[in-house]
């Protein structure tokens, strides 16, 4: 037995589900009529609403008493005190710093941080400020009207998901495109329609050496080169966002356009970082600092909140419960927003990247279930393919739900149509409806049993005022805590990412196997020959 099964808020927490896995939601709210306001919480500009959970007050007591033997809030303090917790690459996680305002202190190593942060928001403001203004010129002398962002994983999802999430606040003017994958119509599709003269291209690289970010950076200057007649065109055209800037220098981007990080930022933590230049450029400074500014609140939010109203805290506990004592595989996420499309996308990265791990800070074979998979699309566009399975399937999926009071578009008719889906999903989930409703309702009775909807669907409902910057900034924040309280729980090292190298390995080994000219000695497994061999002959056959 590991530390966490041997825990007694663990063991309570066993027996305690065994009691009441099968109360009805529809049983906890006729028990308890002052549940929906004594199960919510405010913080960072959201509000959470998690009344509708199979949990009751002990289950809540038990959780909390589950992330205080964890301990949870010491780990979170010595993360926002600068200590090396990412043990297995012995750095600082300090993505909170990034969003620290300008008169706070945060050390790494002894050393302030907080000033370098606002050394490179600056930089990158004026930067954004000279594109969108059209001070900053191309190498023909015209005006950049263009931004592609090279980048994938966290140096891409975070800013693809904000420029679509506040697009609205956006330059219209100027076009914004992102290019992640190494198949080259990513590339090609993106720029398309593009004018090199008007375009500039951002490679964002934590570590500037990513295969696939690389490749397509050398696309994109060969790709401008070949249209404007020179490589002089390259240092106009060009800006680089990276820890790495003697890669940045090598690859021949001038250091003037070149905006840095730092290694206690992780790639899926960045999106705060210059690796939101394109979202800077799109949203101008001051909704940037808008959106830091929400990160910021529900870092105070986090930090500070008691743990019962404490909604990252919440959240991630609640994550557990289903996770680890109910069996739930995966968790839904489902913004009830056209803008959010990209969240969904955005969370697998931070969450399944963070706490997809299977051993324990001390290297143990965890005998738990760790992070869950992550999955969603926005509302309504879900309800009308796969929430079938939520409402009638046979599976938990706990889901949560993100809704916004006020509209940002012009139809705002259209706005409470989508926000009555919402509310009216989650009730659905959650009561369903019985056979005795639906034949008090005349159901035919050879249809009855198709149509009971059992109910008992998790969901926490997530409100907040608009999907603006701050509100952007804070959701964010919202659920890299939350990741943190699951990660802490778990006892996993959510700041590494050691899975992804096997494959990044093998494929480089791979690469000059498919070479046209190459007469490789496959000695992979045998499937693996027979695949790479079929390629081969399908491949270069005129
Ligand atoms: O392969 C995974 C990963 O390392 C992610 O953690 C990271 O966000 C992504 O690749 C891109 O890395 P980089 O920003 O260094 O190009």
């Amino acid at each position: 037995m590991t530390a966490l099964t041997a825990t007694p808020a663990w063991k309570a927490l066993s027996s305690h589900h065994a009691q009441i896995k099968d109360v009805h939601l529809r049983k906890l709210f006729a028990d308890d009529p002052g549940r929906a306001e004594r199960f919510s919480a405010e913080g960072g500009g959201l509000f959470l609403d998690y009344s509708k959970n199979r949990i009751t007050d002990e289950t809540l007591r038990l959780l909390l008493q589950l992330a205080e033997e964890r301990g949870v809030a010491k780990r979170r303090d010595a993360m926002f005190a600068g200590e090396k917790i990412n043990a297995t690459e012995r750095r600082a996680v300090l993505h909170v710093a990034l969003r620290a305002p300008r008169d706070s202190r945060i050390a790494v190593d002894g050393v302030d941080v907080v000033p370098d942060v606002h050394k490179v928001l600056d930089a990158m403001a004026d930067f954004a400020s000279r594109l969108r203004s059209g001070g900053f010129t191309g190498h023909t002398g015209k005006r950049i009207r263009n931004v592609v962002n090279i980048g994938i994983g966290g140096s891409y999802l975070g800013p693809e998901m904000a420029y679509r999430a506040l697009r609205p606040f956006s330059e219209r003017a100027m076009t914004f495109r992102f290019v992640a994958n190494v198949d080259g119509g990513d590339f090609t599709e993106a720029t398309l329609d593009l004018n090199a003269e008007e375009t500039l291209f951002i490679v964002s690289s934590k570590t500037f050496t990513t295969l696939e970010t690389m490749t397509n950076a050398a696309t994109a200057r060969a790709w401008l080169v070949g249209k404007l007649g020179s490589d002089a065109a390259v240092a106009k055209h060009f800006a680089a966002v990276s820890t790495n800037i003697d890669g940045v220098t090598k690859f021949g981007i001038d250091p003037a356009n070149t905006f840095g990080f730092w290694d206690w930022v992780g790639g899926r933590y960045s999106m705060d970082s210059a690796i939101g230049l394109s979202t800077m450029i799109a949203i101008g400074a001051d909704n940037f600092r808008a959106m830091l500014g929400g990160f910021h609140a529900m870092d105070e939010h986090f930090r500070t909140a008691p743990a019962a109203r404490n909604l990252p805290m919440v959240l991630g506990l609640l994550t557990v419960w289903y996770n680890n004592f109910f069996g739930a595989q995966t968790i839904g996420v489902m913004p009830y927003s056209a803008h959010l499309a990209r969240f969904p996308a955005y969370l697998q990265q931070l969450q399944m990247e963070s706490n997809g791990k299977h051993v324990d800070f001390d290297g143990g074979v965890v005998d738990y279930q760790t992070g869950p998979i992550i999955w969603g699309e926005p509302g309504t566009d879900g309800q009308h393919s796969f929430y079938q399975l939520l409402h009638q399937g046979t599976k938990l999926v706990p889901c949560d739900m993100i809704g916004f009071c006020k509209p940002l578009s012009p139809l705002a008719e259209q706005h409470d149509l989508l926000m009555a889906n919402l509310f009216a999903q989650a009730e659905a989930l959650g009561f369903g409806k019985t056979e005795q409703e639906l034949k008090a309702e005349g159901s035919p009775d050879f249809q009855t049993p198709f149509r009971v909807t059992e109910g008992n669907r998790p969901t926490n409902m997530i409100l907040a005022e608009r999907l603006d910057p701050a509100t952007l900034g804070s959701l964010v924040a919202l659920y890299e805590h939350s990741v943190f309280t699951q990660g802490a729980i778990w006892g996993i090292d959510s700041y590494d990412q050691w899975g992804v190298e096997l494959g990044k390995v093998l494929a480089s080994r791979i690469i000059p196997e498919l070479d046209r000219g190459a007469e490789p000695k496959l000695s992979h497994d045998a499937s693996t020959n027979a695949l790479i061999n079929r390629y081969r002959r399908h491949r270069w056959v005129r």
